[in-house]
């Protein structure tokens, strides 16, 4: 009798990748039981695409400038996890902005992450903001994505202290370390059945998320 087929991943990608590693790590060692069937990246030089690549795993370049309109690239995104017949989609720092021709077909199986404590600081420059505000926290939330950008119902947040003399690079680097240890957890949440969306409404085990999502060390 042949295993039961893991859920398939894909991982959109625009840059350095650390979090499309931290899913080939959680593959590999087993702790996020599923397969990265798919990396796709708008930006030709992305260095995530060179992860994917170590790791055996299709990549391919889907260059945004090359469509007319954002609906024609996320058509052809569309097309590409269609045809690997994904499960879920994980966003690890695509920096594009999504239409419903996305959204749509994939609600309620598209996770993004998001380096700040939202609702605070939706959009770019989290940590800067985060800083000028002079706030003592800050984080990333991984959250279901929808219409509204870096709007949809958080799943789990990570709150990092802000220190004295931190500056958006240093704070950066903490708040990954965060980023790399809860978005597989969402993740895994999600390919066992326990997570999903109803109603604009993160639920885990059948219960609504909080608002702020779920702190990484109750779980
Ligand atoms: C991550 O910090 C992620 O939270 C952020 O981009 C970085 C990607 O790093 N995402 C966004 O800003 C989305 N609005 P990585 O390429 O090393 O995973």
């Amino acid at each position: 009798m042949s295993a039961p087929s893991l859920p398939r991943l894909a991982v959109l990608i625009s840059g350095r990748g650390t979090n499309l590693q931290a899913f080939i790590d959680a593959c590999d060692n087993g702790t996020l039981p599923a397969r990265i069937s798919l990396v796709i990246s708008n930006n030709p030089d992305a260095a995530g695409l060179q992860r994917a690549e170590v790791a055996g795993i299709t990549a391919k370049c889907i260059n945004h400038r090359d469509f007319t309109s954002r609906e024609a690239f996320d058509e052809a995104l569309v097309q590409e996890l269609r045809a690997h017949a994904v499960d879920l989609v994980i966003l690890a720092g695509f920096m594009r902005i999504l239409t419903p021709v996305l959204i749509e077909p994939f609600l309620g199986r598209l996770l993004n992450i998001h380096p700040s404590l939202l609702p605070r600081y939706p959009g770019l420059n989290t940590h800067q903001r985060a800083l000028d505000a002079g706030d003592t926290e800050a984080g990333a939330t991984v959250h279901f994505v929808t219409q509204e950008l870096d709007g949809g119902p958080p799943i789990i947040q990570a709150r990092v202290p802000i220190q004295p003399g931190d500056t958006a690079d240093s704070l950066a680097e903490r708040v990954a370390i965060q980023e790399h240890m809860i978005y597989p957890i969402a993740a895994r949440w999600f390919v066992e059945g326990r997570l999903r969306l109803s109603e604009h409404r993160a639920l885990l085990d059948g219960e609504p998320i909080p608002a702020t999502g779920i702190r990484p060390w109750a779980v």
